[in-house]
């Protein structure tokens, strides 16, 4: 028996890669974060199964339905929004595992700040305008934030910054960014990527207060960055006709010629 996390995708339910789908339809339980995960997806559980809405569950009440789930011999499909590297509470779950000597596997998903990148047609790193992409959040209700990890600190390094959970906090946001950015820099808000009533307002660091005015107060991936504003960069290297390349040496004489 194992505990299967599955990253369930960001919202739109064919999202999800097919081993995710495959293993939620071995699956006689299923437990899922009943606030961000599609219960589309939920079409995929096998006739009977036990589908449980985790979303009002304390962690020792999931861990339980796991220990039951274990002791019947039964599979357990975990969905969690996005992928379950980021914000995803696998962590305190896969110790409580541990603990009890339950197996568990992953399988990871559409990440939702790729999913934002999606709805505005933008790669998030270009030649010489953006090479990092920091993911990274400003302090909740319930999480502070460790000591350094500012966005102050992230937007000195001048990289892409996909601001989860923060919405909320859109004005904090800017007035911590405009001095390091400063007011021209883009900016887009995408709510609810991929769902059908995904949103996107674009802006810069000096409207998209104005602008998000009305807007939804949870769900959204704040971009800010240079990459977002301008079709104005370098090609990269890779594609250049004269450069020389392990997959397409450049002349008779590349460093590449007979290497594998
Ligand atoms: C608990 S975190 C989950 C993150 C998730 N594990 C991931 O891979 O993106 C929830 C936050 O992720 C972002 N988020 C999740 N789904 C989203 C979506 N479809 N569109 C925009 N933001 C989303 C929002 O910032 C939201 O507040």
């Amino acid at each position: 028996m194992t505990v299967h996390f599955i990253g369930a995708g960001p919202g739109a339910p064919d999202l999800i890669t097919l081993r995710g789908r495959d293993l939620i339809a071995r699956c006689p339980v299923c437990l899922y974060a009943g606030s961000l995960v599609p219960a589309a997806l939920l079409d995929h559980c096998p006739a009977g199964a036990r589908i449980v809405n985790s979303a009002p569950l304390a962690l020792d009440e999931i861990v339980a339905i796991m220990a039951e789930a274990h002791e019947r011999n039964e599979e357990v499909a975990r969905l969690h929004s996005g992928d379950l590297s980021v914000w995803s509470a696998m962590g305190e779950q896969i110790r409580r595992l541990e603990a009890l000597g339950i197996p568990y596997d992953i399988t990871p998903g559409v990440p939702s700040f790729a999913a934002a990148a999606a709805a505005i047609g933008t790669e998030l790193t270009l030649p010489e305008l953006g090479q990092s992409l920091v993911l990274t959040r400003t302090p909740g209700r319930a999480s502070a934030m460790p000591p350094g990890e500012s966005l102050s600190a992230f937007g000195a390094t001048g990289a892409t910054l996909a601001i989860h959970l923060s919405i909320h906090n859109i004005a904090q946001v800017v007035r911590d960014l405009v001095p390091l950015y400063g007011v021209d820099c883009p900016v887009a808000i995408v709510w609810r990527a991929s769902w059908p009533d995904q949103r996107v307002v674009r802006g810069t660091l000096g409207t998209i207060e104005e602008a998000a005015v009305g807007g939804p107060e949870r769900t959204a991936i704040i971009l800010v960055g240079p990459v977002l504003g301008s079709r104005d960069f370098a090609e990269s290297s890779l594609y250049a006709p004269g450069y020389d390349r392990r997959f397409r040496p450049s002349s008779a004489d590349s460093i590449f010629i007979g290497k594998p």
